[in-house]
């Protein structure tokens, strides 16, 4: 796997400098460009380095706060600080704030070579990219209503608070309607528009285009109006599924039950895919059809897994009955909760904010909390994290 190395001089003959083939190894990728501590994150967004040498031409103070700040969104980047203060202040204030090497200058060719030699060294930075990249999690109902937007979109939410970096992509090309369930703030474009622009797509243009509901949830929303669609360039959606799984920690995809052209390139890219039904025999038909689609294009077993919606037991239709159409093992159920969750989309409120202790709201959590483990939370032991994990 080759190296990306990105170099931020303080003067510009330096990069210039840089620029000569005889710096790079076989497997080494670098772009260099006069700047300051203030460049980093634009540079960390748009080259995803695994290297970054920053030239530093004296330490206003304020470098290393930004420096410390910028690293915080992306604490995998090997960064090494050229710099002629090695002060043993200096050298602590550097490793608080996440430096891995402060070297001496000037910056030359043989700098970068050295810094790289001491990077591949690190093994953080051969597993940086593996572990960069986002789950992507797509949702589709089984067939229209089942609840597939308001799963996506609330668990996306619920995800966020747990510390999780999520953006929503509605793939609904009719009528997405993803965003008017997080509170539908004012888009500035949209998934077709954006795709549209595949040649010159890449990290920052997608943060131009999404709507940042939080620090943590971002959404790419569908087009107000169907229209231009028919067109949508699926090379474009593929990229924007690439780069957001290395920009976030899950993409949760949002799709219509027509199975279009897009949809189905964006479930190849997957990792999961949550089918939503309700325990009736229109759905568990419809869910029998999709799963048997999804079989023919190859799709692993552990890829699919059912979420029976609106779940209430003691019916004439059961859990049973959905496992022997579709012959695959119920994953999870979210129960049935009219009221909360008609006044959760009707305000745009997702219902972890409206209404913390309703139970859609806590399977919500237990759900968020198997997909996204942490030291803080504690399992949900018993059914559902069985059903979860041995989907
Ligand atoms: N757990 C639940 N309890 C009660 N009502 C629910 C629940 N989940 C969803 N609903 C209701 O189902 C309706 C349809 O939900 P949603 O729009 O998410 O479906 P969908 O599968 O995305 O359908 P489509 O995209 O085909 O329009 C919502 O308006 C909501 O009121
Ligand atoms: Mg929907």
């Amino acid at each position: 796997m080759s190296i990306h190395v990105s170099v931020i001089c303080s003067a510009e003959a330096e990069c210039l400098a840089l620029s000569n083939p005889d710096v790079l190894e076989r497997d080494m990728v670098i772009t260099a460009q006069a700047g300051n501590a203030d460049s980093l994150a634009d540079v960390l967004l748009r080259d995803q380095p695994d290297v970054v040498l920053l030239e530093l031409a004296d330490d206003d103070g304020h470098a290393l706060e930004t420096i410390a700040q910028t690293l915080c969104q992306a604490p995998a980047t090997h960064l090494v600080l050229v710099s002629e203060e090695h002060s043993e202040a200096f050298l602590l204030r550097a490793m608080r704030a996440g430096v891995r090497e402060v070297m001496s200058g000037p910056l030359s060719p043989v700098t970068v070579q050295l810094a790289v030699k001491h990077a591949r060294l690190n093994t953080t930075v051969s597993n940086r990219r593996v572990r960069n990249r986002g789950k992507v999690i797509a949702f589709i109902p089984a067939k229209g209503g089942a609840g597939a937007t308001f799963l996506a979109t609330n668990l996306a939410y619920t995800l966020s608070k747990m510390d999780k970096r999520l953006l929503v992509l509605d793939l609904n090309m009719y009528f997405g309607d993803a965003s008017v369930f997080l509170g539908d703030k004012a888009a500035v474009s949209n998934v077709v528009e954006l795709a549209s622009q595949v040649q010159r797509l890449d990290a920052i243009l997608l943060r131009s285009a999404i709507i940042p509901l939080s620090e943590n949830l971002h959404i790419l929303p569908a087009p107000e109006l169907p229209g231009g669609f028919s067109n949508v360039s699926i090379q474009g959606i593929e990229k924007i599924i690439e780069i957001a799984r290395n920009q976030y920690d899950f993409v949760i995809i949002d799709i219509s039950s027509n199975l279009d052209e897009v949809a189905l390139r964006a479930l190849d890219l997957a990792d999961v895919i949550y089918i939503a039904l309700q325990l009736s025999l229109t759905f568990i038909r419809a869910a029998k059809h999709m799963v048997r689609v999804f079989q023919s294009r190859g799709y692993p077993r552990d890829k699919l897994a059912l979420l029976v919606n609106r779940y209430e037991s003691g019916g004439i239709i059961d859990l049973g009955d959905v496992e022997s159409a579709t012959m695959r093992k119920v994953t999870l159920t979210i129960p049935n909760s009219h009221f909360a969750v008609t006044e959760s989309i009707n305000q745009g409120i997702p219902l972890l904010a409206l209404a913390p202790r309703d139970r859609v709201a806590r399977a919500m959590r237990d759900w968020a909390a198997v997909l996204a483990p942490t030291a803080s939370t504690p399992q949900p032991k018993g059914w559902l994290h069985k059903l979860i994990r041995t989907a």
